[in-house]
């Protein structure tokens, strides 16, 4: 098993219809306008394809904003390269982030689902649409677990809620994993507030306290920030966290691969400079 965790994919394109201002979606679409259409680079997401070929890949883990302002035709740009990706034999995952529920409307209706997967595994009980929270075994012992945190936020924030549903949820299903064997776990927000209170994760400290009860949560993959970072929290009782930052960006975006041994998970960080290539390694014991 390789896995590749890439985030923040922010599919775009430039919205002219004035519908938008009946909504927050002109706020998307300014900021795409004028600064986020410069610093992206789709063509490295393409070129992505080519590394994880060569690297032997068998997961890709997207961890939300596959879009900018949840419109279809940029639900549909982030669905054609997923199929990509499928097509060359890739198992692919992903969770909504706040840019995928981005509108009320776009939320009540949870268009993010019409084009990506509500449930990883058919045989799993819990849905990311109804229940907020799905998973599926991997290979080796190891679960891949799923939470949806993603509100429509007023004009001025971008908070993410793990409300009391999906808390009741999420440890429900984590009690029905065994206890001996390992979860990877996706959310596009971290649990903890580095930014603004306006980014953060509301109740995001509930989140936390399960994680502390529940140390066969390995790892943590999330976005949302546009900073890469790797911390092993695991000395505070917590995961080992990875945020592959905003890959197709043209400062900060990078692409996290692993490498699971019998007690050691390996964890690449491959940056974009003319072509994708290694810029650091870290190595985890995990016995
Ligand atoms: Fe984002
Ligand atoms: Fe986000």
């Amino acid at each position: 098993m390789r896995i590749a965790h890439i985030s923040d994919l922010h599919f775009g394109s430039i919205c002219w219809s004035p519908l938008q201002f009946l909504s927050k979606r002109w706020t998307g679409n300014l900021n795409f306008v004028f600064k986020r259409k410069k610093n992206f680079h789709y063509n490295r997401l393409i070129e992505l394809i080519d590394l994880f070929k060569q690297q032997n890949v068998t997961h890709v883990f997207i961890t939300g904003d596959l879009s900018v302002t949840s419109r279809r035709k940029e639900f549909k740009m982030a669905r054609r390269y997923i199929d990509l990706l499928k097509n060359e034999g890739f198992a692919v995952f992903t969770i909504p982030g706040n840019h995928d529920q981005y509108t009320k409307r776009s939320y009540r209706k949870r268009s993010f689902y019409r084009f990506f997967d509500a449930k990883y595994d058919k045989g799993c009980s819990f849905d990311l649409k109804q229940d907020k929270v799905t998973y599926t075994p991997l290979q080796d012992g190891f679960w891949l677990m799923g939470i949806d945190t993603a509100v429509a936020t007023s004009l001025i924030s971008s908070e993410g809620y793990f409300s009391p549903q999906l808390e009741e949820n999420f440890t429900k299903a984590l009690e029905e994993i065994p206890k001996h064997e390992k979860v990877i776990l996706m959310n596009h927000f971290p649990f903890f507030c580095n930014d603004s209170t306006k980014k953060q994760l509301l109740r995001g400290t509930l989140l936390k306290n399960i994680l502390q009860k529940h140390p066969n949560v390995l790892l943590y993959l999330h976005g949302h920030t546009h900073r890469q970072t790797v911390a092993d929290l695991r000395g505070s009782d917590l995961p080992i966290i990875s945020d592959s930052g905003c890959t197709p960006h043209s400062k900060n975006g990078a692409c996290h691969l692993f490498d699971f041994d019998d007690n050691k998970l390996k964890l690449d960080v491959y940056r974009y400079d003319g072509e994708w290539s290694k810029s650091e390694s870290h190595s985890f014991k995990t016995t």
